[in-house]
């Protein structure tokens, strides 16, 4: 059926119909008082959202270009930068270092693990001549579902005194995350996740250790310049033509979130997350993540059944059901699929989520008692 498509992938995330009426709206000019308006809400409501006082900027990319805003005004040519890497998306910050000429040193575990604390601080009581300058992180790790113990993490590298650079982009205002409280240096994210907006928007806080830092680095990005930036976000404005209508729909989605609260958006990512899984585990499948303690409130992975294959999976839910998931990404593909909980979704949405899965699996073929998820889901909503 035309216009039913439901995204249950970790990203681009459903918008709100009201969002996207503002948004539809003719742009208005960037330098007008009434965006400049519309910035000072947005930038007062995005240092709630980021739990810091810090300044949050707002830039015109992907969460990409959040992670390359970041490490492009910290790094100069043969900087150390220990990268923790749990998946795709922190093998990003690795490659992105490397792309501006640092020593990039990767601690990795095994996809579907999350970095082991003590292993780090060994690594950080090694380095006693305090070489690692910078040390990267992903809080949730999208490619496989598992959620990093930032707040353990970025206390050890606060006690070596490197620079924490975190990925929130797909934990930002979906989970816990108090940048101030826990201490960390820069914090990314992007629109398309938690913020209920279509992409095209960057975040990116950053404390005064990592403004200090930003001001001894040699070759400071041009576009991305964090000067600029902190100018604009305390003028109002922003230093280039920004993508408007973006602005204007995250400033409703922010007020919609004001609204819900930012701890009870993070009850709900936590209450859908622990439902889905226990109604995948009802209808008989394995999940990735085998600890629940680090599984994802954000996106959940899972195994398919035996002889039944992934893109089978997916392909049925999206022509039968028009609900969208992904599957595993380059190690991972076709392997596991991959269901999101993230953003504007509700219980009404992952019941539904679930009964096409149960059906589609049905269809593919996989015995088990159906009707089995659903029960598990209410039991654990209800
Ligand atoms: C954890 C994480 N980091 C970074 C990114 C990259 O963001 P983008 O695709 O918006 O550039 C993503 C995208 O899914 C992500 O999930």
């Amino acid at each position: 059926m035309k216009d039913k498509t439901f995204l249950m992938i970790p990203g681009p995330t459903p918008v709100p119909e009201s969002v996207l009426l503002d948004m539809a709206k003719h742009p208005v000019g960037h330098r007008s008082s009434e965006f400049s308006s519309i910035l000072k809400e947005v930038y007062a409501d995005l240092k709630d959202v980021f739990q810091t006082k810090n300044d949050v900027f707002v830039l015109t990319a992907s969460g990409t270009g959040a992670m390359e805003a970041a490490l492009s005004n910290l790094v100069n040519e043969g900087d150390n930068v220990l990268s923790l890497v749990i998946g795709n998306f922190g093998e990003r910050w690795a490659k992105i270092a490397e792309s501006l000429g640092a020593n990039v040193e990767r601690m990795a575990v095994e996809f579907g693990q999350a970095i082991d604390g003590n292993a780090l601080k060994e690594r950080l009581d090694a380095d006693v001549d305090k070489k690692i300058k910078i040390v990267t992180l992903t809080h949730n790790e999208t490619a496989t579902g598992v959620t990093n113990d930032v707040k353990n993490l970025v206390a050890l590298i606060k006690e070596h005194g490197a620079v924490s650079v975190v990925d929130g982009v797909t934990s930002i205002a979906a989970l816990n995350c108090p940048m101030d409280e826990w201490g960390i240096d820069v914090l990314v994210s992007g629109s398309q996740k938690g913020f209920m907006i279509p992409p095209g928007l960057a975040f990116i806080a950053v404390s005064d250790k990592a403004y200090s830092v930003y001001e001894q680095c040699k070759h400071p990005s041009f576009y991305f310049n964090w000067g600029a930036y902190r100018k604009s976000v305390r003028d109002a404005s922003t230093p280039y033509t920004p993508a408007v209508n973006l602005f204007v729909a995250l400033h409703t989605a922010l007020k919609i979130m004001k609204n819900e609260g930012l701890s009870n958006i993070h009850a709900r990512h936590k209450k859908l997350a622990t439902a889905l899984r226990a109604a995948i585990k009802a209808i008989g499948l394995e999940l990735f993540v085998k600890d629940e303690s680090i599984a994802s409130y954000a996106i959940t992975a899972v195994l398919p059944p035996a002889g039944v294959s992934v893109p089978d999976i997916r392909a049925t839910l999206k022509k039968d059901y028009d609900i969208v998931v992904a599957n595993g990404q380059n190690a991972l593909k076709d392997k596991i699929f991959r269901m999101g909980t993230l953003g504007f979704v509700c219980e009404r949405d992952l019941l539904a989520a679930i009964a096409s899965l149960e059906a589609s699996l049905y269809k593919l073929g996989h015995k088990f008692e159906l009707g089995s998820g659903v029960k598990a889901a209410i039991e654990h909503l209800v």
